[in-house]
């Protein structure tokens, strides 16, 4: 472990490790200190002085957390809305997009059923048509499959990069080379990638992506963003607008903010967003390419730990694999595994067949458990979840 990495500085930031067993970070990542810091401070602000009052004393604060987000993701601060969710920030930008009879969607497998769901609604409103690009062998997005689909009736590339239900990491940067290749919008789900993993726009050639707040960037929840890239803005109008990204300046007509904020309304939770800029800025002093070796390797050694426990059948497909640990307990429902764990003081989730119907089908998957270590977990804390495991038999 390289020595600017300081485990015991970082758990000591993160007041949640005393209490619990916290390997829920693809649910939710806890709270640094100094982001339940800055939302305590900003919310007794409010309280003492009045919500608009605080808003103005803080416009400075909260004006960067676009600059934040911006910058670790590698775009321009201007490219960036702030949303109450990645599913909202997805949301705006997929139902910008204009398609017509026989325009085709390209997805993946593993696509997030919230997005699938739009997706559905849109080729059921409009006659666009979904298309899935198949896996590779090894499960995971087949980048020469996708070349062969490319024809000129593609309108959207949207896939998600890491998905909710497994440890999956489809080849994000590929798809971008192809997409951009061919001139075709390409809308990327990054909500289980931020915080986890080195997010550039400009490598993973995406136009559109969506983020969450409050899972590996250790966000509060209630928050996300949307990046747009610049030249694609003119083009993309909203699906729904207030006065704040649109202004109305005649009795007859509106104009949009030429910025990604056409994509926010005017009313605002900003304890969150200050929670969120800081949780940002905590991610990036810790390091990105830091906290991806760190919470892949945790991971890997979870899953050796599994691999030991009798009745554990591990279910994350491809070489390269994320934080995500996802399993399945012989002869056990994944939710009173879920909640035997919680009793015991262990945080895990599980992933329903519903939240990524296609890739449960084809793998034929139960619910699976989710187990998803940060950087701030230490092995002792995978080692109590694999003998909690072992003890269930
Ligand atoms: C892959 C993926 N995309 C999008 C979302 C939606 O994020 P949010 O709940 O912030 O809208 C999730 C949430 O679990 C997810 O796992």
């Amino acid at each position: 472990m390289p020595t600017f990495f300081d485990l015991d500085k970082l758990r000591l930031d993160t007041p949640g490790v005393t209490h619990r067993n916290h390997l829920n970070n693809a649910g939710a990542g806890l709270l640094a200190r100094p982001v339940l810091e800055k939302m305590v401070a900003y919310l007794r602000r409010e309280a003492d002085i009045g919500g608009y009052e605080a808003a103005y004393e803080a416009s400075g604060e909260l004006a960067a957390v676009y600059d934040s987000v911006a910058r670790l993701v590698g775009a321009s601060p201007s490219e960036i809305a702030l949303t109450e969710n990645a599913t909202v920030a997805w949301q705006m930008a997929f139902y910008a997009l204009r398609f017509k009879p026989g325009d085709r969607i390209l997805t993946a497998r593993a696509e997030y059923a919230a997005n699938y769901v739009a997706f559905l609604q849109v080729a059921q409103r409009t006659g666009a048509v979904i298309d899935v690009i198949p896996d590779d062998a090894q499960g995971v997005l087949d980048p020469a499959a996708l070349q062969r689909m490319i024809d000129g009736r593609v309108r959207l590339i949207a896939i998600t990069w890491m998905p909710t239900n497994s440890g999956l990491v489809n080849p994000a940067e590929q798809v971008g080379k192809i997409a951009r290749a061919h001139g075709i919008p390409y809308l990327l789900d990054a909500c289980q990638a931020v915080g986890q993993t080195p997010v550039d726009v400009e490598r993973l050639g995406c136009d559109m992506l969506s983020a969450t707040g409050r899972k590996f960037l250790r966000g509060p929840r209630g928050t996300g963003f949307l990046y747009v890239r610049k030249s694609l803005l003119p083009d993309l109008e909203p699906p729904m607008i207030d006065h704040f990204g649109a202004v109305w300046v005649a009795p007859d007509r509106y104009e949009l903010r030429p910025d990604a904020r056409r994509f926010e309304t005017w009313e605002n939770n900003y304890a969150a967003r200050l929670g969120l800029g800081a949780a940002v800025d905590y991610a990036l002093a810790v390091g990105l390419g830091e906290a991806e070796r760190r919470c892949r390797q945790l991971a890997s050694a979870l899953r050796d730990m599994l691999r030991d426990v009798p009745g554990v059948a591990l279910h994350d497909p491809g070489a390269e694999l994320s934080a995500i640990v996802s399993f399945s307990v012989q002869g056990r429902d994944a939710a009173a595994v879920n909640l035997q764990l919680l009793n015991a003081g262990i945080n895990v989730s599980h992933s329903k067949p519903s939240s990524a119907l296609l890739d449960h089908l084809a793998r034929q998957l139960p619910t699976v458990l989710r187990a998803s270590p940060h950087y701030y977990n230490t092995p002792q804390e995978l080692e109590a979840l694999a003998a909690a495991l072992r003890a269930l038999r």
